[in-house]
């Protein structure tokens, strides 16, 4: 693999197609848009939704007012407006009215927001992982379809035009028959020491930003961006990345979903003040072949040419599908061809929104389901929380695509309490 040279050639062919090419004012007869969560994620999103030139913004939600500030500073930047701050989701709904939300949230922030907007009318770009636990994400679901909107999530793999022309190699038959894949994240780290917890700064309304969570200290670590390793706010590495490796895996096959769930791992390095896995392993029966989940937060894959992706695994061979390393096809037998195709990613963070983004005003416009459709997302996510009930359990857990069979207690932890005065959404 001549890994330098193609991340040289993703980061030139960013900067000449991203970086320093104004952004378009919006028109009289844009969408009416919000963001909701204007973090890093959320303003990636954004700036590719400004760019489309087929959105006007009409507010910014936040519950840190650092993050509003710096987000409005920018959006001024770009073409002199100022948008208005909310620090309520609910209050910038009402008062705004946007015809599509962004919603940009930490995990156990995305369905209460989502709901919402579509009860009121919106269509949706909501990120990964869906939900943080499962019956949230059958809500969001719900709502999507009851209401006719629109719901593409995050998962902007499924835009990629190298990942198409991956998907397409394989769907063609070229790897043989598959009978497992293979999913994974493996990363170099160290224990690292805990953070302790402090004050909220000021301007971050912490209990808002806990919302429907248990109630805790404020710690430095969870926010921003690092409540990803915090299970009360989200789901670990398997649910921050896994999600990205199994909707891949749902885009290839024809079945929707696992029948049988089994994980099992641990913290056996880490000694920070998180609590997700720092190693885990899960496998998912399908019909037809077998999945497989793998994480490492202290090893990379030292004997291995890639540290994250899946592989699917045939009786021609083996292709990876990956992120900055594109894709690879090994065949099996020695006189074969290897095939390798560069990644075709956007700057900033190697991704590909900005298709993502054409697909949802192109559904919102033609009255289609998005490519990233809240069902696709539903179920990548799902394969994610089963997991984690699983290992949490330490058995299997049966599912038949919408609930676990014959088990209380795993049926028990597809939602959990919500602290007052949010209400589970239904
Ligand atoms: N698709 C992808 O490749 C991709 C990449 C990165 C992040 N993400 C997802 O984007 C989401 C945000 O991640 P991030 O890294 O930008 O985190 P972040 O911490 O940078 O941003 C999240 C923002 O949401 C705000 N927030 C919290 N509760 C809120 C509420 N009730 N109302 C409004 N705002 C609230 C926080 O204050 C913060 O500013 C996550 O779900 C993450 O998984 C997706």
């Amino acid at each position: 693999m001549k890994r330098r040279t193609f991340l040289q050639q993703t980061s030139a062919a960013a900067s000449a197609s991203y970086l320093g090419i104004p952004l378009i004012k919006s028109q009289k007869d844009s969408y009416r848009i919000v963001l909701i969560g204007s973090g890093w994620w959320g303003m990636n999103i954004l700036r590719e939704a400004v760019r489309s030139g087929k959105v006007k913004l009409v507010g910014l939600c936040d519950v840190d007012q650092s993050q509003l500030k710096k987000a409005a500073d920018e959006v001024k930047e770009w073409n002199g407006e100022s948008p208005k701050w909310y620090t309520d989701y609910r209050q910038c709904i009402e008062d705004a009215q946007p015809e599509i939300a962004i919603v940009a949230t930490p995990d156990h922030w995305h369905a209460l927001p989502t709901i919402a907007a579509i009860n009121a009318g919106a269509h949706v770009y909501v990120e990964k992982p869906i939900s943080h636990t499962v019956l949230e994400g059958a809500a969001m679901l719900k709502a999507a379809r009851t209401n006719e909107r629109v719901v593409q999530v995050g998962t902007h793999r499924r835009a990629s035009p190298h990942m198409i022309a991956g998907m397409d190699f394989l769907k063609s038959g070229k790897v043989g028959k598959v009978t497992s894949a293979k999913c994974f994240v493996n990363r170099s780290g160290n224990p690292g020491e805990p953070t302790p917890d402090s004050e909220a700064p000021a301007g971050l309304d912490w209990d808002m930003w806990v919302g429907p969570a248990p109630m805790q200290p404020f710690n430095e670590k969870i926010h921003p961006k690092g409540f990803r390793q915090f299970l009360d706010f989200a789901n670990g590495t398997i649910g921050d990345w896994g999600i990205h490796w199994f909707d891949q895996v749902l885009w290839w096959t024809e079945e929707k979903f696992p029948t049988s769930v089994f994980s099992t791992g641990g913290r056996y390095m880490k000694q920070d003040n998180t609590d997700a896995p720092d190693t885990q392993l899960a496998a998912f029966d399908f019909e037809e072949f077998t999945c497989f989940w793998e994480h490492k937060l202290m090893a990379a894959n030292a004997n291995e040419q890639h540290d994250i992706g899946c592989y699917f695994y045939g009786t021609e061979g083996t292709l990876h599908l990956g992120w900055r390393d594109g894709w690879s096809f090994y065949p099996s037998k020695k006189s074969g061809q290897e095939i390798h195709m560069d990644p075709d990613v956007n700057e900033p963070d190697f991704q590909n929104i900005k298709e993502l983004w054409a697909d949802f005003m192109d559904s919102i416009e033609n009255k289609k389901r998005p490519m990233c459709d809240i069902e696709n997302g539903y179920h990548a996510t799902n394969m994610s929380l089963l997991a984690m009930i699983s290992m949490k359990l330490g058995r299997s857990v049966q599912w038949d695509g919408h609930q676990v069979i014959n088990d209380s207690e795993a049926t028990a932890l597809l939602q959990r309490p919500y602290r007052a005065p949010w209400i589970y959404p239904s």
